[in-house]
């Protein structure tokens, strides 16, 4: 439906994601299984990374070997959430550099407010994983991906979890080349901007704010 979207359906992903949709979770499971669904997701969302030879001396002869090609990958949290993200991607690429990007949605208008932006160098040549566990009405994610590209940005990736259609629209309207991957395309936005059936706000229920 969307040539921009690839729904990760791994079972492991959808046995921990529908666990964190659970109101009952406490803050403490719902850190680690975002982490835990992220880790699933990064591996997923780098299985196509260019790779070049390179050479290795094993304990007996040297042989032949492989390493992703390119300058070290950059994860770009957007504050809050994205934050809850980081560390389970980290582990499966803790070479990454890790860049933050302030927003948030403000109340009334759901338009995202810019506060924060640091990144690493060299963005023309670098791939980017921006993460933000929701993309509601795409309002946040379309102005951090304008934000990367402004600075030289070309390769960008973009993970959440749970994405509504109206947030994939948006993105593909304004980013057409940014591969968005999520672990659930849920069905809509209420009217107050919520992803229904969503998991209610990630910021608040990872930090343990109301
Ligand atoms: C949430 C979420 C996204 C944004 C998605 O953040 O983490 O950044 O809303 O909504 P959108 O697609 O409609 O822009 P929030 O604004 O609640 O900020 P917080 O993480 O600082 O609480
Ligand atoms: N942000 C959240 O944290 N949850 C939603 O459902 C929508 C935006």
């Amino acid at each position: 439906m969307f040539p921009n979207l690839t729904v990760l359906a791994h079972p492991l992903i959808q046995h921990k994601l529908t666990k964190l949709r659970n109101r009952t979770t406490a803050t403490r499971d719902f850190k680690a299984l975002v982490n835990e669904i992220s880790t699933l997701m990064a591996y997923e969302a780098t299985a196509d990374l260019p790779l070049e030879p390179t050479t290795v001396e094993t304990p007996l002869e040297t042989t032949a070997g492989m390493r992703v090609a390119g300058k070290k990958l950059a994860l770009i949290p957007i504050l809050r959430a994205g934050l809850g993200m980081v560390d389970g991607i980290v582990q499966l690429i803790p070479s990454a550099r890790v860049g933050h990007i302030g927003l948030y949605r403000d109340h009334d208008t759901l338009e995202p407010v810019h506060y924060y932006f640091k990144i690493p160098g060299d963005e023309e040549d670098r791939l980017f994983f921006v993460l933000d566990p929701m993309l509601a009405t795409g309002g946040s994610a379309v102005q951090a991906m304008s934000a990367l590209k402004q600075v030289g940005a070309r390769r960008i990736r973009f993970l959440c979890i749970v994405a509504a259609p109206e947030g994939i629209k948006r993105m593909l309207d304004h980013h057409p080349d940014v591969r968005v991957f999520a672990a659930a395309l849920d069905r809509e936005l209420s009217s107050s901007g919520y992803i229904l059936p969503g998991l209610g706000d990630a910021g608040d229920r990872l930090f343990g704010t109301r």
